[in-house]
């Protein structure tokens, strides 16, 4: 096997296929539905169908991507696009499920690639009775082709472009250790793209993190009230209640207010880790975030008793803060405020490990 030096195997591809994920949704979801099913000719594909195209695309691949690794030499399916079409009746589908499917195929082609190793990705197939290939040319070949489909539908591509590398805000932790990376890669954004909603499906998956948080006594004193735009009142409400200093999160789709209940439910005594363990929750809300692509930031800055008597949160119930959530900003840098635009760019910073961390007693310098 004719290795080329140490040069990465891991095809470039799988990176513009991230890349591409984190904006093409909002750009497709832009086209309407009268778009979406309009034809030029009755021969033609209607968008619906080149995206319909492109699901059956994305599944094609999933299925070689597996069947190269399992087989030597694997013959791997070609495909015929106008009957995949036809049986999947895509015209008549809905443009947003459409969408949603792409990117669930998509998403779910990456967490397999994710798990190929880079000697995999050498392994040769064979397509119909085309020459040899390897697994990682299948991928790259398959992102040309996505690339090219979506620049026809209109959704502009270009991986290297400023739109894309503010998809997703990147500002990583400069660790001295390493840490896994959704902790790394999540950090506080105050810049949301306020025109996307985020789908209930995510917001449930928000609030199913939330629940595997540990807690004292597996009491899960958090509770969250849920402001997502579909009762417009109640999130206004939420966003009066932001101090002046956070006006930037009025922007989110997306607004939840995280409450902990004082006392144990069983004993009724008071419970000395309920904030704690609340705020633990929504470490792991922010976490999944950052899985789902989406930017999330707390925040103390509100008035909490005008939210505790607006809302209605009973006695022992503590609101501890709100949290803006939402899909990250993808405009130019240079269109937001001044301010918001200095609070993207600045710095990340943290104590050093030797000043949080002692070895066995107060002030003796772990490692030190
Ligand atoms: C409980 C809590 C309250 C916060 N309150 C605010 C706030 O009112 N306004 C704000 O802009 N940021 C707020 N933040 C965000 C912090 O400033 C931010 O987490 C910190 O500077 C570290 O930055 P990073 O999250 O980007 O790593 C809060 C964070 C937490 C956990």
């Amino acid at each position: 096997m004719g290795d080329e030096g140490n040069r990465s195997t891991v095809p470039r591809g799988l990176a513009e296929l991230r890349a591409i994920l984190l904006f093409a949704p909002a750009a497709l979801s832009r086209i309407s539905e009268e778009e979406s099913i309009a034809k030029a000719s009755p021969e033609q594909w209607s968008l619906k169908e080149e995206l319909g195209h492109l699901i059956d695309s994305a599944q094609n691949n999933h299925r070689r991507l597996v069947l190269g690794q399992i087989e030597d030499h694997a013959d791997l399916p070609g495909h015929d696009s106008k009957g995949w079409i036809a049986a999947h009746g895509y015209q008549a589908r809905d443009w947003n499920e459409l969408i949603q499917s792409w990117e669930f195929f998509n998403n779910w082609l990456l967490s397999v690639a994710d798990r190929v190793p880079e000697s995999g990705w050498k392994r040769k197939a064979k397509i119909g009775e085309n020459e040899d290939v390897t697994l990682g040319f299948v991928i790259d070949d398959y992102v040309d082709h996505l690339q090219h489909h979506l620049e026809h539908i209109g959704v502009k591509v270009d991986p290297s472009s400023e739109g894309t590398r503010h998809a997703y805000p990147e500002k990583p932790a400069e660790v001295e250790s390493p840490i896994a990376d959704l902790l790394a890669r999540r950090w506080s954004t105050v810049a949301f793209d306020e025109a996307r909603p985020v789908e209930r499906g995510k917001i449930m998956s928000l609030l199913e993190a939330a629940r595997w948080a540990p807690s004292c006594f597996n009491e899960q004193p958090w509770r969250y009230l849920v402001f997502d735009g579909s009762n417009p009142d109640a999130r206004e409400q939420a966003r009066d209640c932001l101090v002046e200093g956070n006006a930037w999160a009025r922007g989110a789709p997306l607004l939840l207010l995280s409450v902990a209940y004082e006392d144990f439910t069983a004993s009724g005594k008071p419970n000395r880790h309920a904030q704690h363990d609340t705020g633990m929750a929504s470490e792991n809300i922010v976490v999944q975030a950052v899985e789902l692509g989406l930017s999330a930031h707390q925040m103390a800055g509100y008035d909490a008793d005008r939210a505790q008597q607006v809302f209605q949160i009973p006695d022992r119930f503590t609101s501890m803060a709100m949290i803006a959530i939402g899909y990250p900003y993808r405009g130019k840098i240079e269109d937001l405020s001044e301010k918001v635009r200095g609070r993207e760019s600045r710095p990340r910073s943290r104590k050093g490990i030797s000043e949080i961390a002692f070895d066995g007693k107060w002030g003796k310098l772990f490692g030190g």
